[in-house]
């Protein structure tokens, strides 16, 4: 379903995104959340990096995300854990908006 141009996919279109609640969305085999805040998306891995959850089952409350097995926390700008039991951070990725249309890239410029 994600279209390749060059190395950024796209992904979603914005006015899709739900404010409150991360998009889970598969690219080349990684698990992606897609978290909206406002009218700018952020990318990060979709794995909770405590235990095994999905972070697009959880919620987001301004910068962060919130997992939905023990409610540990991530910075969404940046993947630092921010809120216990999380302490390890998780990856983000680059995000281009152009209109609607929002593209990920998982080339090598993330914080892997
Ligand atoms: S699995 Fe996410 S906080 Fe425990």
């Amino acid at each position: 379903m994600s279209k390749v141009t060059g190395a950024w996919r796209v992904v979603a279109q914005l006015n899709a995104l739900d404010p409150d609640y991360p998009a889970g969305v598969t690219v080349d085999g990684l698990e992606i959340a897609l978290h909206r805040v406002g009218d700018d998306v952020y990318a990060t891995s979709n794995i909770c990096s405590h235990a095994f959850a999905l972070l697009s089952d959880g919620e987001i409350e301004g910068f962060e995300v919130f997992c939905p097995l023990h409610g540990g926390g991530f910075d969404v700008r940046t993947g630092e854990a921010k809120s216990p039991p999380c302490v390890e951070k998780i990856n983000v990725y680059r995000v281009r908006l152009e209109g609607q249309s929002v593209s990920i890239n998982i080339g090598g410029d993330h914080n892997e």
